[in-house]
């Protein structure tokens, strides 16, 4: 396999329901690290040009889902699902999406912008909601 010019790092640390710090996991980093690799195979992206890897916790959980671009050295946080057309288009075309790259104050909690909201938790099978 050749060196990709890019590689993002999925965080997909999961904490355990009703940790205050949260996790990229219980806010669909999971699902969106799949759609990533998936649109890189479909556009035909992922062997040559950018692979889509998983990471454990990169410490900037109230900022996550966090997605480490490397080597460009920024990363993309609170992403959602409903990013991930534009996140598959900007890496076609070697761009990134400005408004998803995490500024330098969204490094310290203490500065951060607010978190996404923490999902709902899904009732057990056979459990109402
Ligand atoms: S859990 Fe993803 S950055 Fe910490």
């Amino acid at each position: 396999m050749p060196q990709r010019q890019r590689y993002l790092f999925v965080c997909v640390n999961r904490r355990p329901d009703g940790t205050p710090k949260g996790s990229c996991a219980q806010r669909s980093a999971v699902e969106i690290h799949a759609a990533l690799k998936d649109g890189l195979k479909d556009r035909g992206l992922a062997k040559t040009e950018v692979r889509a890897c998983t990471s454990s916790c990169l410490d900037v959980c109230w900022a996550g889902p966090v997605i480490a671009v490397e080597p460009d050295g920024y990363f993309y946080g609170r992403v959602t699902l409903e990013d991930v057309p534009e996140l598959l288009e900007s890496l076609a075309n070697g761009t990134r999406v400005e408004r998803l790259v995490l500024p330098s104050n969204d490094f310290d909690e203490k500065t951060a912008a607010p978190p996404l909201p923490a999902p709902k938790s899904k009732p057990a099978e056979g459990q109402e909601p």
